[in-house]
């Protein structure tokens, strides 16, 4: 629709929007966009109670998007974002409110598990397939929290204060590189940044849509705008939801001349091309896949994205064992236990979820104790012991423990990153007396000091969807080869992580003092050790790196090595490319990662991969200059398995701006 057949009030009222969900249509005279979250599986909200409390209708469940994100695989992200597209065409949503790109600065944050890594390559790789699956499938991405909500702790007021170059080389980049795929909406932060509410934040939108080419319309997050005229000002498009005290003020504003039309106008014209688009992209889209694929994909992306983090050889299970399973995680009572809370929660209702079930399904002797209760975690009425006792009648003990929606929910952080005592007991109890295979059910790190040198294996399940307990099953069986790698860092103790300081925390503001070392730059450069390194993962496979050759040009280095599998097993493994500057003009982290590639190798096999690094691979943001800088002077390309498991190393060296190998 033409702008110019809108009068003032109604442009004004379009840029407000209808209602909780939907924008406004002035009673059919223009299309309403439906929008609905969430990251893992729709949230169509069927009631709101009094309270604010939501119900929502129940949605085929996928894993989270930490679990997608060790996957490390760009083609399971376009996957998953395919199927939703599905689900939101089936119930007529046009754009769902997902994905969520924030960096893990610290593990704490309660939302960790909606968002994909501490390494903004890896969370902007993902979701630009993300972004692209659900897009070409006719569903739109509102790519959100525009920017630095990294902790949930007065996340209404909090400010994120962080200087420029780490905005730019850390926070900005997943929203940057998402951007590539054109999602037709972004949503702001509640935070303030730097002082300035997410909802004003001028600068930062010019930057998106100058710099990084966002041509969709920014909305805000649900009742983030405090002063509607200081947001559309700064260029904040569509304030979600309705809200009619802000509304009434932004009439007022606009009569009494505080707002120019044309100020009001750019908003608007958005909003109707957002309209106009969205309906476009739906146009003549039907579900593709069944419900039951949908739940396929799930299960596939689950068994993915697991991550085998330490293995005696107990994994894979022995065919025909005697497996003791326990733990109230293996067959939970309440869904809530596999997810987090919140606007990426996902109603499961009616769902069954059993691993002793899908072990048993394969053929092993299995006996099951819940063993301790998610409802009464500080209680005494737990049964702990129990789970040693089974254990020590069988041949390897399966234990299950984990967080769920008590522990990570929006608008609350974690207290800690131990899981509850009573688990930590239950595990060093059964790990006293019978091999013990952990399988963690979590959505962020998980500090295990205390009990992962007792225990056999450790596998980090997630916060899977649909299937889980059946990708599990498949994984701990040897029926499928683990793949997944971490894209967090799983530090030795709360202490050891910069970010989770208190120093740095005032009522009212948050210090980013680390500046760009988060997660494995920080643990990298600092010499900290962690109990599993970023990109850490094992396989029943092994693999070995071999062959890197190089070549350089005005644009940068290219690269190829080849991955031998080393064992008779077929299996994938995640290569990962670092650059390290040696001898910097400015502080730069040890190590970051610049290039990733999941490659299938067959049992004793080699496969070639080939990856760029263009000049931005080198590059430092210049705060003296205001822009992109590479330095002269000698770099690494580190070629590895994980940020502490480097393989193979080439030097290149840059001088008056052009790319040169190091002689051998
Ligand atoms: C969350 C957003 C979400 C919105 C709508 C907010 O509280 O921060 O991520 O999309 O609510 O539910």
């Amino acid at each position: 629709m033409d702008i110019k057949k809108l009068t003032a009030k109604e442009k004004l009222r379009l840029i407000c929007g209808k209602d909780f969900w939907h924008t406004e249509d002035f009673g059919g005279k223009l299309p309403k966009l439906t929008v609905a979250d969430g990251p893992v599986g729709l949230r169509v909200v069927k009631q709101r109670a009094a309270d604010g409390s939501e119900t929502a209708y129940p949605a085929t469940p996928y894993p989270s998007v930490q679990l997608l994100a060790n996957t490390w695989d760009r083609a399971c992200a376009r996957k998953m974002g395919a199927a939703l597209a599905d689900d939101c065409l089936e119930r007529d949503v046009d754009i769902l409110l997902a994905p969520g790109v924030n960096i893990k600065r610290t593990p704490l944050c309660g939302r960790n598990f909606e968002y994909f890594s501490e390494d903004p390559l890896l969370a902007g790789e993902m979701a630009k397939a993300y972004i692209l699956g659900l897009q070409e499938n006719g569903a739109g991405a509102c790519l959100k929290h525009f920017c630095c909500n990294n902790l949930e702790y007065d996340r209404l007021h909090q400010s994120s204060d962080v200087d420029e170059r780490t905005l730019r080389e850390i926070y900005y980049v997943p929203f940057e590189i998402a951007c590539e795929a054109k999602p037709v909406s972004v949503m702001c932060s509640y935070n303030r940044i730097n002082g300035t509410y997410g909802a004003e934040y001028k600068k930062g939108f010019v930057v998106l849509r100058k710099e990084f080419g966002f041509d969709g319309a920014i909305f805000s997050d649900w009742s983030a705008v405090r002063d509607r005229t200081a947001s559309l000002k700064a260029g904040l498009d569509l304030e979600m939801p309705f809200c009619e005290e802000n509304y009434q003020k932004l009439c007022k504003d606009f009569e009494e001349g505080r707002i120019a039309e044309a100020e009001l106008d750019a908003c608007a014209e958005r909003v109707l091309e957002l309209i106009s688009r969205c309906k476009e992209m739906r146009e003549g889209k039907k579900p593709r896949r069944s419900e039951a694929e949908r739940r396929r994909i799930a299960q596939e992306i689950a068994a993915e994205g697991m991550v085998l983090l330490k293995n005696d050889g107990t994994l894979p299970l022995a065919a025909g064992a005697r497996l003791a399973v326990a733990g109230c995680y293996a067959q939970p009572s309440d869904m809530g236990m596999l997810r987090g809370a919140g606007a990426a929660a996902v109603n499961r209702e009616g769902e069954a979820f059993s691993v002793p079930g899908c072990l048993e399904k394969r053929g092993y002797a299995v006996t099951f104790e819940p063993a301790f209760s998610y409802d009464g975690i500080d209680s005494f009425h737990q049964d702990a012991h129990r789970a040693a006792e089974l254990a020590a009648e069988s041949n390897v003990s399966v234990l299950c423990v984990g967080l769920g929606e008590k522990f990570e929910r929006e608008s609350a952080d974690r207290e800690t990153l131990r899981l509850p005592l009573v688990q930590e007991r239950a595990i060093l109890a059964s790990a006293a007396v019978a091999p013990t295979v952990v399988v963690v059910f979590a959505g962020a790190a998980v500090d295990m000091s205390a009990w992962a040198d007792k225990v056999s294996a450790i596998l980090f399940a997630g916060y899977p969807g649909a299937g889980g307990d059946e990708a599990l099953a498949s994984l701990l069986s040897g029926e499928n080869n683990p793949c997944g790698r971490l894209s967090e860092s799983f530090p030795r103790s709360l202490a050891d992580c910069p970010a989770a300081r208190e120093d740095g925390i005032s009522a009212g503001v948050t210090r980013y003092a680390e500046g760009p070392d988060v997660g494995y730059r920080y643990y990298s450069t600092h010499h900290v050790p962690v109990l599993f390194a970023f990109g850490h993962g094992l396989s029943y496979a092994s693999f070995a790196y071999r062959d890197l050759t190089a070549e350089a040009d005005e644009n940068g280095v290219s690269l190829s090595f080849e991955v031998c599998n080393t064992s008779e097993r077929a299996g994938k493994e995640v290569a990962q490319v670092y650059v390290r500057a040696c001898a910097p003009v400015v502080y730069r982290p040890a190590r970051e990662l610049k290039a990733f590639e999941k490659i299938f190798v067959k049992g004793g096999g080699c496969e070639k991969v080939s990856l760029s690094l263009g000049r931005r691979a080198f590059a430092h943001w210049s705060a003296a200059e205001d822009g992109w800088r590479v330095s002269d002077g000698a770099y690494e390309i580190l070629v590895g398995a994980s940020s502490e498991d480097i393989r193979l190393v080439r030097k290149v060296w840059i001088k008056g701006g052009r790319f040169s190998l190091f002689p051998l």
